[in-house]
């Protein structure tokens, strides 16, 4: 049967990357396109263990239907957690667990946008993003991201037009796929933007406990006192994505429909998921397993930055990463970006492009590494592909 699609879905394109990543049956390629975090950081052992206690212990606990806001005790480990280094979830906010923070970007478009709205997001980003937002018919507003953080007159620009956007995207630490984190002061910038237009901030924060030089920055949340900001803090890249975790604090208003809205996607998240995650940040040294984590990606962040210094002969660009996974490559001027990936792919190296991140698939001379998944052997014999394609192509 020819079926027919609905107006909204028209507008939704495939993950260039997820389709890249489907070809690659290929044990001899070496993949710089993932966003995986990497496989042996995953806690294996604990999770084996709180899963056997948990089963043994409290069997329907773990296996029946359970609340749609998020099993209390995981709740009120993530406000704990949230919180450790500055006050982030406030008095006034409420916490609901979600089924990863895809689904907290799919509830902020599904409660606050009309068809026909428009969304600010920052661009280039997460293209999983995107396609959400767009699938409920609404128009993406771009706004250019630069290496400390949106440009701020393009934000208020965006913020003051006639169609006020219903909410702004952004993704302070380290995005994705930039790398870049939004300073200080523009955080606090962007608060105060957002209060005097009016328009809500979706703060997504997968990374930021994945840093690696610097020093860690409040979210912008932290600086919320009129419920504007929603934060949306996932599990996905400090315990393993295949958990389906992932926590929301927002002002009670926006949580209560977002639980009415959750019952109608999934009633509630995998309940045997939240209670390994309890025990994993009650019972575990946190801390501890995050300062393993920064150590590993620092290690493989660094190999690769020193890699591309020592092989592309300063013939392309890119701003350190601080944290995170991705490192945002530019090529000079003259190099066809889309030529420059299939050649990789063809010496079987495969990269995003950057053209994959922006609101409408715009010509962009950058293209995405991810420096998490690839062992130091493969990133050793990566970067010198991505060197010998660089050298042929820039003449
Ligand atoms: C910026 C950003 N937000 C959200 C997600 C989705 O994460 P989750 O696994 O929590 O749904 C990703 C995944 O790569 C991401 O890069």
């Amino acid at each position: 049967m020819q079926l027919e699609y609905s107006d909204k879905v028209k507008g939704m394109r495939p993950s260039i990357i997820r389709e890249l990543l489907k070809q690659m049956s290929d044990p001899q390629l070496i993949s710089f396109a993932g966003g995986n975090p990497a496989a042996d950081s995953f806690p294996v052992e604990a999770i084996r263990r709180f899963s056997a206690e948990l089963l043994e212990q409290d069997p329907v606990g773990a296996l029946q239907y359970s609340v749609t806001e998020g099993y209390g005790p995981l709740r009120e480990a993530c406000r704990s957690f949230a919180n450790r280094r500055w006050p982030v979830v406030k008095a006034g906010d409420e916490i609901l667990i979600t089924s990863g923070s895809q689904q907290i970007i799919e509830f902020m478009a599904k409660l606050l946008c009309n068809e026909g709205d428009t969304a600010a997001v920052e661009e280039p980003a997460f293209l999983g993003a995107y396609n959400s937002i767009r699938s409920f018919g609404v128009r993406l507003e771009g706004v250019p991201l630069q290496a400390d953080g949106p440009d701020l007159e393009a934000l208020e620009r965006v913020f003051a037009a006639p169609q006020k956007p219903r909410f702004f995207y952004c993704i302070p630490n380290f995005q994705n796929p930039t790398g870049y984190t939004t300073s200080l002061a523009k955080r606090r910038a962007i608060y105060e933007l957002a209060v005097r237009y009016g328009v809500p901030v979706l703060e997504d924060d997968p990374y930021g406990e994945l840093r690696i030089a610097g020093e860690d920055l409040p979210p912008i949340k932290h600086f919320d006192t009129e419920g504007a900001v929603v934060y949306a803090g996932s599990f996905s890249k400090i315990l393993c994505p295949g958990l389906r975790l992932a926590y929301c604090a927002a002002q009670r208003g926006l949580i209560d429909k977002m639980v009415v809205a959750k019952q109608g996607s999934d009633v509630h998240t995998n309940i045997w998921a939240q209670r390994v995650c309890h025990k994993l940040l009650t019972e575990t040294d946190m801390d501890a397993h995050i300062r393993a984590l920064r150590a590993l990606y620092k290690e493989k962040a660094e190999f690769m930055m020193a890699r591309l210094d020592e092989t592309l002969g300063g013939r392309a660009s890119y701003v350190r990463p601080e944290g995170g996974m991705f490192l945002w490559l530019t090529l000079p001027e003259k190099v066809d970006v889309p030529r420059f990936v299939s050649r990789c792919l063809e010496r079987r190296l495969a990269i995003v492009p950057g053209s994959a991140f922006m609101t409408d698939a715009a010509p962009c001379r950058s293209v995405r590494l991810n420096f998490s998944t690839p062992t130091r052997a493969q990133i050793e014999e990566g970067t010198a592909i991505l060197a010998g394609v660089l050298a042929e192509l820039d003449g």
